[in-house]
């Protein structure tokens, strides 16, 4: 597994900068370009979300940026400002908590690989647990938790480690609309309270703008940054009140009508297969 590069030039207010990164998978009987030319740059201590349709490429993206997948060709800087932070924390799609570990110990995880004692992780761990509102299931296994519970974890578990960029893969996709509700919530109030560089997937227009400075929208098959729209609402954000906000209407569809010129042609291109 190979890290990503990380620049030690002067960018003094980028976190992430890609230079025509392209990745093409090679299978026995073909290869498919997953991305092509991506040139993104992501300011430190920004909220970029990230929409596209299904197999777009968003996935592989993230990965190239925590170091799980290397390009094909382009370039990829992760500007470190803290050598003593782990770079990059991905939250996964999808369930990905220890079932035989406690909720703490699942948090504490990543504080244990890194040596950190156990005094320490337990207090770092439980502020977390707290915010999740998992107090009360410190000591419980995740098969005695709901769905939203156990991403709950997932997303304690990444911002514990402390990392100076967080990816997100849509964590809260599974998750009910209540439930997506107060996850965005929560997620809102501990990024406002850290200001950590993030990245975060989603197939909601609603989710990226309640929790986006910007949203980049992709394009259908191959993967490319079809547009980057500016979401000019201030913060700290009141969710139901965005949400009935001339303007957020205004972005929506803005974002929408992007968008769904791509959805067809990646449907299209479903059918053609
Ligand atoms: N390991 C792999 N081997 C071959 N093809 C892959 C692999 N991972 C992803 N792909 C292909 O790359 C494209 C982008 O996938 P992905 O990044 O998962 O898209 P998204 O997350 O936007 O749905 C898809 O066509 C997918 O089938
Ligand atoms: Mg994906």
């Amino acid at each position: 597994m190979e890290k990503p590069k990380e620049l030690k030039a002067a960018y003094q207010n980028e976190a992430i900068l890609t230079e025509k990164l392209t990745k093409v998978f090679c299978t026995r009987s073909s290869s498919i370009t997953a991305l092509q030319d991506i040139n993104l740059s992501v300011k430190d201590g920004e909220f970029l979300c990230i929409v596209g349709p299904s197999g777009c490429g968003k996935t592989t993206f993230l990965r190239i940026l925590a170091g799980l997948e290397k390009q094909t060709s382009g370039k990829v800087y992760m500007i470190s400002k803290n050598p003593e932070k782990p770079l990059t924390s991905m939250v996964f799609q999808g369930d990905s908590v220890f079932p035989w570990m406690t909720v703490r110990e699942n948090v504490e995880y990543g504080l244990r690989m890194r040596g950190v004692p156990a005094k320490e992780r337990r207090e770092i761990a439980m502020k977390y647990i707290k915010l999740m509102g998992l107090s009360r299931f410190a000591d419980a296994f995740p098969c005695q938790l709901s769905g939203g519970m156990k991403q709950r974890i997932n997303v304690a578990r990444a911002f514990v480690n402390d990392p100076e960029i967080l990816l997100m893969d849509e964590p809260f996709g599974a998750l009910d609309e209540q439930n997506r509700l107060i996850l965005q919530q929560e997620l809102l109030k501990i990024w406002e309270g850290t200001g950590k560089t993030s990245l975060f997937i989603t197939h909601s227009i609603d989710e990226a703008l309640i929790l986006g400075d910007r949203v980049l929208v992709m394009t259908a098959h191959p993967g490319r940054i079809k547009a980057i729209v500016s979401v000019d609402i201030p913060r700290p954000r009141d969710i139901l009140l965005l949400r009935s906000s001339p303007r957020f209407a205004q972005l929506y569809r803005n974002i929408w009508h992007l968008l769904q010129e791509e959805v067809t042609k990646a449907s299209a291109r479903e059918f053609a297969i």
